[in-house]
């Protein structure tokens, strides 16, 4: 079955919560996913993946460093050509997903845009917003 993998970095929970309805409207599609906050993440994570969701928080009109670093230790060559999205909670300047997706289109991924950047916490239409990116990119990949 197709995979995507979501990797997210969340201080407070919103980004995270995203990531968790991006899940959802992804299985709802009928794809496998993975999904794991950076902590748990491994950059070969995401060898075998068809598509690959990356999650951040602008702190300091920045993406989260744990998120950036991770980004950098991908291994580029298993990249090339796949689906690639780039999503985050924001306060008021929302530069941490655009980054993000600046590198991996870098990486020569083929990105879903506009970047999915919710304000604060999701609620009610923000989530299915999310949910709706899982099912648009359970899509591309099926
Ligand atoms: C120390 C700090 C710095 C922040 N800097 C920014 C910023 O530069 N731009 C912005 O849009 N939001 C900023 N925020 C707001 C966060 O992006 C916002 O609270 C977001 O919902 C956090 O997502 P998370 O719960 O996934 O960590 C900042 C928040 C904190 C606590």
């Amino acid at each position: 079955m197709p995979k995507l993998v979501i990797i997210y970095g969340s201080g407070f929970g919103n980004t995270g919560i995203m990531a968790k309805a991006i899940e959802e409207g992804a299985k709802s599609s009928g794809v496998d996913v993975i999904i794991k906050p950076i902590l748990d993440a491994m950059p070969e994570d995401v060898i075998d993946a068809d598509a690959i969701a990356i999650g951040t928080p602008t702190y300091k009109a920045a993406a989260m460093p744990g998120i950036v670093n991770f980004v950098k230790k991908l291994p580029v060559s298993s990249l090339k050509g796949k689906v690639g999205a780039a999503f985050g909670s924001y306060g008021w300047s929302g530069e941490g997903a655009g980054i993000i997706s600046e590198m991996l289109k870098s990486y020569g991924m083929d990105m879903v845009e506009p970047n999915l950047r919710i304000k604060r916490t999701p609620e009610g239409e923000g989530v299915e917003v999310c949910r709706e990116l899982g099912k648009l990119l359970a899509d591309k990949i099926k």
